[in-house]
């Protein structure tokens, strides 16, 4: 399974970096390029060009695994990933409203280089998004997010319905579905803020400011600064 997902990677993806989520599904392949989708499927918001599945799949009510594999990566060997929720049915194409909720901090992965590798990235156990009120039975999307040395962004989701975490229908989650490929490295993600914006700064980084040195924030929207020298 693993290893036809790995040639489909192989084959598919010529142009750049792409997402497979390999636990606990995935809304299906979207790693095409054809006339209706000449920069590929994968560039898509929300969802890669994939709509919504009927055959979803059950995760924990409490959070659970989540496994990808970042792709093919050519001629840049980093990418930042988001993990996003969205909740219910109620939105486009019978969807989520929106992705808007992220449940796991972003970060970076780190390649062992600029060619193309394969390799996989587990989240043992993700939370649900801050302030979910979600009930057994209850739907929900999953949505990768990659966002490319570039600035561009590919998606990639899973349709979820929430479930008792003993339900017999969840997939074990064991060392063949979730492992960290040792090539691919993963770094966090800081803010330093160098200029604060013209209205008021956080207390926080009021006291960043004071402070006057490198002072790293673990949670402020991303300013990315400082990343390029691992390029
Ligand atoms: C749902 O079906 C599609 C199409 O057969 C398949 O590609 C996808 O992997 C399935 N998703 C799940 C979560 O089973
Ligand atoms: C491109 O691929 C998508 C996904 O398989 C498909 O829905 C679409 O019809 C294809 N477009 C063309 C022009 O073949
Ligand atoms: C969740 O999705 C399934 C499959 O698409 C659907 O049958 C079910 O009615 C949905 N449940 C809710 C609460 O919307
Ligand atoms: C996103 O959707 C949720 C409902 O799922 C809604 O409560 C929330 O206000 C929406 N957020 C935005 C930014 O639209
Ligand atoms: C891991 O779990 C999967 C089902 O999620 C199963 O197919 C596989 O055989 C298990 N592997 C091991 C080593 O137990
Ligand atoms: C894989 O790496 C990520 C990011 O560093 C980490 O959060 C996760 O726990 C690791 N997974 C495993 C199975 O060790
Ligand atoms: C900034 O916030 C502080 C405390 O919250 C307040 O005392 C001050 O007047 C604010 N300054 C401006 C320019 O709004």
């Amino acid at each position: 399974m693993l290893k036809s997902l790995l040639v489909t990677l192989a084959s598919a993806a010529l142009v750049s970096a792409h997402t497979v989520i390999t636990y606990p599904g995935w809304r299906g392949n979207n790693l095409i390029t054809n006339e209706t989708f000449p920069f590929g499927m994968q560039w898509i918001y929300p969802c890669g060009g994939m709509g919504t599945s009927t055959n979803r799949t059950k995760w924990p009510v409490t959070g659970g695994t989540i496994a990808f594999q970042p792709g093919w990566f050519q001629g840049h060997p980093t990418a930042f990933i988001y993990v996003n929720l969205g909740f219910g049915t109620d939105g486009p194409d019978h969807g989520p409203k929106n992705m808007s909720n992220p449940m796991s901090p972003p970060f970076q992965i780190v390649g062992p280089s600029k060619n193309p590798y394969p390799g996989t990235v587990c989240l043992p156990q993700v939370p649900l998004p801050a302030g979910a009120n979600v009930k057994i039975g209850d739907n929900a999307t999953i949505q990768i997010v990659e966002l490319a040395l570039h600035g561009a962004a590919l998606y990639s989701c899973v349709d979820i319905t929430f479930s008792d975490p003993n339900d017999p229908d969840l997939a074990e989650v064991n060392e063949t579905n979730c492992f960290n490929s040792t090539d691919i490295g993963s770094a966090n993600i800081y803010t330093q803020i160098v200029t604060p914006s013209g209205g008021n700064v956080s207390s926080a980084a009021q006291r960043t400011l004071k402070g006057s040195t490198f002072t790293l924030l673990g949670w402020l929207p991303l300013a990315l600064v400082g990343l390029w020298a691992l390029v």
